[in-house]
């Protein structure tokens, strides 16, 4: 039997996509009636964690303990991962004691190995490439509060990066128009923007990106693994600050959204995230219930 991974939102079709959502949206309605629902009793997460987490880590360990299963917190300070063992073998052996693997790394191609040597699901907690998980939350959040997203215009403000490049996935799993504003040299993986054609537009000026649209989304000027790039980037991406004037030229129903962390006054004005379009906290939430909706996807037959 083949094994389901989520490595990247294209690991899904467009109608599990959209049943995935709807299952979230349930989950947390369960959830706050106070409804115990132990699907994955004696399961077990292992979560590989190469970078630092607040949300990812919280949200999956609470979402495990809360669906009657575990996870297990697992560092390369506190592994043989980080003393060498090659992560073919490291795959090996943890899929034979989890019944699921999530991982947080650097380059994508790693996940990529540890799922083709493991037995069990692998979940992309971020990689320098992609986001998948962050998605989930952020089309829920969406779903909740304005209905479907297919249509609408999302404008991403800032870096090409992980976040980006999963957006320019969503558009096409999700049937949007994305516009990028992003500075020069700072684009997002041109692959995926080949693959997604002219649902993808690529343009310089933010203001441009902004008008009109229904989601404007933005995220940390420099990424996790780019604190040596952090001065140089403050300097080139000031220009694409989001403020709440930016957000006056969108739909007048606009949402805004940051998968956080945030740093106010540079990626976000000071006050934005309090702006009653910001629905950042909901998103946040939404990581719970939406990857709830995921390892019940893949663990539960
Ligand atoms: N948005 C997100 O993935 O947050 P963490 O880095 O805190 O997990
Ligand atoms: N682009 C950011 C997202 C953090 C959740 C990073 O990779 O650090």
């Amino acid at each position: 039997m083949t094994v389901r991974h989520f490595l990247s939102l294209m690991d899904c079709s467009q109608a599990e996509l959209t049943s995935l959502l709807k299952r979230g949206i349930e989950l947390k309605d369960l959830h706050r009636q106070g409804v115990v629902y132990e699907p994955l009793k004696n399961r077990v997460l292992g979560m590989i964690f190469e970078k630092a987490s607040t949300r990812t880590r919280v949200s999956f360990e609470a979402g495990m303990i809360q669906l009657g299963g575990q996870a297990i917190f697992l560092s390369p300070r506190d592994t043989q991962l980080g003393r060498g063992e090659p992560v073919e073998d490291s795959a090996r052996v943890l899929s034979r004691m989890c019944d699921a693997i999530m991982i947080r790394t650097f380059a994508h191609s790693t996940l990529e190995t540890f799922a083709t040597h493991s037995r069990v699901p692998v979940i992309n907690g971020l990689s320098d490439d992609l986001h998948p998980c962050q998605l989930l939350a952020d089309m829920q959040t969406f779903l909740e509060h304005r209905g479907s997203i297919k249509g609408k215009t999302v404008a991403w403000i800032g870096d090409g990066n992980n976040m980006c490049n999963t957006y320019i996935q969503a558009a096409m799993q999700f049937d949007f128009q994305l516009r990028v504003a992003c500075p020069e040299g700072y684009e997002p993986d041109q692959a995926w923007l080949d693959r997604a054609g002219d649902r993808v537009t690529l343009l310089r000026d933010p203001r441009e990106a902004v008008a009109g649209a229904h989601l404007v989304c933005t995220d940390v000027f420099a990424s996790m693994g780019q604190e040596d790039e952090a001065q140089e980037r403050l300097r080139v991406f000031t220009p694409y600050q989001v403020t709440r004037a930016m957000l006056d030229q969108a739909d007048p129903e606009v949402l805004f959204m940051h998968c956080l962390p945030a740093h106010r006054g540079e990626e976000v004005s000071h006050d934005l995230l309090d702006d009653p379009r910001s629905v950042v906290w909901d998103q946040a939430e939404n990581r719970l219930h939406a990857q709830k909706a995921l390892v019940e996807f893949l663990l539960v037959e």
